[in-house]
């Protein structure tokens, strides 16, 4: 009988963001390019003979109560499956928390994995994802094992992007948090002559164009980043006069990303950059 897992769960990158129009429920309707990448958090799972569900966290200021994902997905599936059995989530985390590569998103869809698995409980894809979609926005993407896919919808609808493109970056998250719900807030939605940011980056994509790439990435949250901190704005340059072929936010931000030509030219920017950033990471496709 399995009784423990040990997995990793992933970060994003959003290489196109486009914000489409705000819906009635208060969400925005959005179309998005994500991209997996290998920073990850690592998640242990340990079912317990006492009937409880306890969330430790090494290293991190998080909840360890239903405001953290992994216990809202277990309390959840718990009550309606009729569980009697513990489990103890264990959360290494390595991914920088509220910052836009949607660390508690993925996490949340790595213990539904879990205990789907460790309880039995025998859900399809279908069920996966109708839970995915009530977790959060970003969590269904990480149900797909897929390193790119178009989000659309809140983000919760997936088209994987089935490709063996492997992107090379520097990921820089200034310590500062910021709040999705804030980002979005701020937002001041333009709805003429808008690009289909998504599909611009596609054919580049599937081509492994990475200058094209880097041309072209977009998020549409940047002017609402930037009206909450206009001093990202001097670090997107450093990152390009550190020789990055690109950059752009991540998410809701204030993670900024590099495209550089290979994990070499990325180790080359990272040595290049401001050291007074303390998370500064050389990361790729997953
Ligand atoms: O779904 P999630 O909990 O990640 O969303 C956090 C917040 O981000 C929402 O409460 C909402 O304010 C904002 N959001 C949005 N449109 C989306 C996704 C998130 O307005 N598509």
């Amino acid at each position: 009988m399995l009784t423990t897992l040990k997995l990793p769960a992933y970060a994003k990158l959003n290489l196109a963001l486009d914000v489409l129009a705000k819906r009635p429920d208060g969400f925005h309707e959005l179309s998005t390019l994500f991209e997996r990448i290998n920073l990850a958090d690592t998640i242990e799972l340990k079912l317990l003979s006492k009937d409880d569900i306890q969330c430790v966290v090494g290293q991190s200021v998080l909840p360890v109560d239903e405001r953290n994902l992994v216990v809202k997905i277990a309390k959840r599936l718990k009550a309606d499956f009729k569980i009697r059995q513990g489990v103890r989530i264990i959360l290494h985390k390595h991914i920088p928390i509220a910052a836009g590569l949607a660390g508690g998103s993925s996490n949340g869809a790595t213990v539904l994995m879990g205990l789907n698995q460790l309880w039995h409980l025998g859900l399809s894809q279908q069920q996966l994802l109708a839970y995915a979609a009530w977790l959060g926005s970003d969590v269904a993407f990480f149900i797909y094992n897929t390193p790119f896919a178009i989000g659309r919808g809140r983000g919760e609808q997936i088209t994987p992007v089935k490709l063996q493109t492997v992107l090379y970056h520097v990921l820089v998250t200034p310590r500062v948090s910021m709040l999705t719900k804030e980002v979005f807030a701020r937002l001041k939605l333009k709805l003429t002559n808008k690009n289909d940011n998504v599909n611009i980056l596609l054919p580049f994509l599937r081509q492994g164009d990475i200058k094209g790439l880097s041309e072209h990435l977009s998020n549409d949250l940047e002017g609402a980043i930037l009206s909450l901190r206009p001093d990202f704005l001097s670090l997107k340059k450093k990152l390009l006069s550190a020789g990055a072929l690109g950059v752009c936010f991540s998410g809701s931000g204030p993670s900024v990303y590099a495209m550089a030509e290979s994990l070499s030219h990325a180790q080359a920017i990272k040595n290049k950059f401001d050291r007074r950033y303390s998370q500064v990471f050389v990361v790729k496709t997953q």
